[in-house]
């Protein structure tokens, strides 16, 4: 597919995604890897005006799900299709997952199209990182520690089905951490889960590059 290493970061918002990404880029860095770190919406244009509706005002369902998949277009063909085909491991905070959580779970929303639709746009990363955690204590967490109003897209009914979602996903390639920990024993639950598939790629490399 590729030789670099797609990781994803899911979870609904309060569960720890960034901190977990700067730790794990920081363990990366230490063992001699330079992740690429992206995350979706991206700062391109359209995920710019996809997170000014989330205070101005959200789009139409129909409008939001279009603004989200040229996004992701934008964003696989600028950065993460080059620098996975160069190599590197790419760490994003979101991908499709959250479209069929948050735009799947819209009021005339339907889960099951929007993953349809995701899975046959979209290639599918070699691993999904979902922080999860009980939506109030989330939800809390923002407030708290971050002294910020819930947008939008965090009201606690719409990160229940999130949630839900997620849970409907979770397999082999979709790995649930629970977020609830401290975050050291959390970064340690993502270490365990990422390294086998960092090295899995990264010893399928070595030997197709000395057959
Ligand atoms: P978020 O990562 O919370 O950005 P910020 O830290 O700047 O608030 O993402 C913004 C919101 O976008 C988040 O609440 C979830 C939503 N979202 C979707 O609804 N669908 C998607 O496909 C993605 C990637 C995000």
């Amino acid at each position: 597919m590729w030789p670099g290493v797609f990781l994803v970061f899911e979870g609904i918002d309060g569960t720890g995604k960034s901190t977990q990404i700067r730790l794990l880029d920081e363990r990366l860095q230490a063992a001699g890897e330079t992740p690429v770190l992206s995350r979706e919406p991206t700062g391109g244009a359209w995920g710019q005006r996809i997170r000014e509706s989330a205070t101005a005002g959200r789009m139409t369902p129909a409008d939001e799900l279009q603004a989200f998949i040229h996004d992701r277009t934008e964003h696989l063909r600028g950065l993460i299709m080059p620098s996975l085909a160069a190599g590197r491991i790419v760490i994003l905070d979101r991908y499709f997952y959250s479209t069929i959580a948050y735009q799947g779970t819209r009021p005339g929303g339907d889960t099951v199209a929007v993953r349809q639709t995701m899975e046959s746009l979209f290639p599918p990363p070699d691993l999904v990182l979902w922080l999860d955690l009980d939506p109030a204590q989330a939800l809390r967490r923002i407030t708290a520690h971050r002294g910020e109003v819930p947008n939008e897209f965090e009201r606690q009914e719409g990160l229940e089905s999130a949630r839900e979602v997620f849970r409907s996903l979770a397999g082999d390639r979709f790995r649930r951490i629970d977020a609830a920990s401290d975050e050291r024993a959390v970064a340690d639950a993502v270490w365990h889960e990422a390294l086998p598939v960092i090295q899995a790629k990264r010893l399928l490399r070595a030997a197709r590059l000395n057959p």
